[in-house]
């Protein structure tokens, strides 16, 4: 079975992203800062892959000492995971990409933070459950 995770930061209503960057960008408090801290130490050495608009937030240092792969959308899910046999991969988002990965993720790493102002880009608990909720 392939290692395949994602791991995000959410706002209290779910915000995920805002103008392309995090909703948060540039807050200095230690637990927005130690969050992203986090994810670079969880992903260090592994492979994240992420559409394009992620990946280019990403700072030149992450590229150094872990696989970054930008993956789109006239790929196939199966054959992108394929080409990392042995590794542990992230799914990196954006909102389109864990559409379509969910159903191969088997951790979730959540951080809930204590932001709640505007966003234009929202995590779906559908997510959580392969991408598909129970409607009965
Ligand atoms: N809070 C967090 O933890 C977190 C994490 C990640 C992202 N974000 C935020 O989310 C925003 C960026 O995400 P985004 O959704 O706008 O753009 P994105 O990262 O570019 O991801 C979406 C794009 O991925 C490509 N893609 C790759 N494989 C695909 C597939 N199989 N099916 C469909 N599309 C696929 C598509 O581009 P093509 O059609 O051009 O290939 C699609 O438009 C930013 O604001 C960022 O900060 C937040």
């Amino acid at each position: 079975m392939i290692d395949v995770r994602a791991m995000c930061a959410i706002g209290q209503r779910g915000q995920l992203g805002l103008h392309g960057r995090l909703p948060w960008e540039g807050n200095t408090d230690p637990l927005f800062v130690e969050d992203v801290t986090r994810f670079f130490a969880e992903t260090q050495g592994h492979v994240l892959i992420a559409g394009p608009k992620t990946i280019e937030a990403v700072p030149e240092f992450a590229f150094k000492d872990r696989t970054i792969d930008i993956i789109r959308s006239h790929e196939d899910p199966q054959a992108v995971l394929a080409r990392y046999p042995g590794r542990r991969i992230f799914v990196g988002g954006g909102i389109a990409v864990w559409n379509v990965y969910a159903p191969f993720i088997q951790q979730w790493d959540i951080t809930r933070l204590p932001y709640d102002g505007d966003a234009d880009r929202w995590f779906d608990p559908a997510w959580l459950v392969g991408g598909a909720l129970r409607t009965a």
